[in-house]
């Protein structure tokens, strides 16, 4: 009975564990980013002072949307279809994309943009 309950939760473990690279080889894929980078420089950019983002530490912001689940949301603000390129778009340009919302034009780097959404897109 006993080994029965271990097995399962080894093998639940086992499944968890690969959802999550799962995950990150197809942020990785379909960015170009490097998701440890982009965890970095969501901290750089002080992101969390505005949003929840799992995983992110000291992330727990509640001026925008958390974004928890972000790689799975249909628009991004409810304005742009959610896809990478408008992933770095919004995340360099949000006073472009929408004048006057409050997610303010940090100055973030080509690179840093392609490694946040590495990042963002392994949140499902
Ligand atoms: C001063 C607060 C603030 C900061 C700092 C900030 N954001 Fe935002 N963010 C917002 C707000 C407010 C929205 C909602 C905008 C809207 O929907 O019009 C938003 C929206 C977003 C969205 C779309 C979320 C969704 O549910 O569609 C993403 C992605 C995002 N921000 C990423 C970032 C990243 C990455 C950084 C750091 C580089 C950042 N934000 C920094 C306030 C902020």
């Amino acid at each position: 009975m006993r080994t029965a309950w271990v097995v399962c939760v080894l093998l639940v473990g086992g499944c968890k564990q690969a959802a999550e690279q799962d995950a990150k080889q197809t942020a990785v894929a379909i960015t170009g980013g490097d998701v440890e980078r982009g965890k970095a420089a969501l901290q750089h950019y002080g992101c969390g002072g505005c949003h929840v983002i799992p995983g992110v530490p000291g992330s727990t912001g509640q001026v925008g949307p958390s974004l928890e689940g972000i790689a799975l949301r249909t628009y991004l603000a409810g304005r742009l279809p959610n896809a990478p390129e408008n992933m770095m778009r919004w995340v360099q340009h949000p006073q472009a994309v929408e004048p006057g919302n409050a997610m303010p034009e940090l100055g973030v780097k080509d690179a840093d943009a392609r490694d946040i959404a590495a990042y963002l897109y392994t949140l499902r």
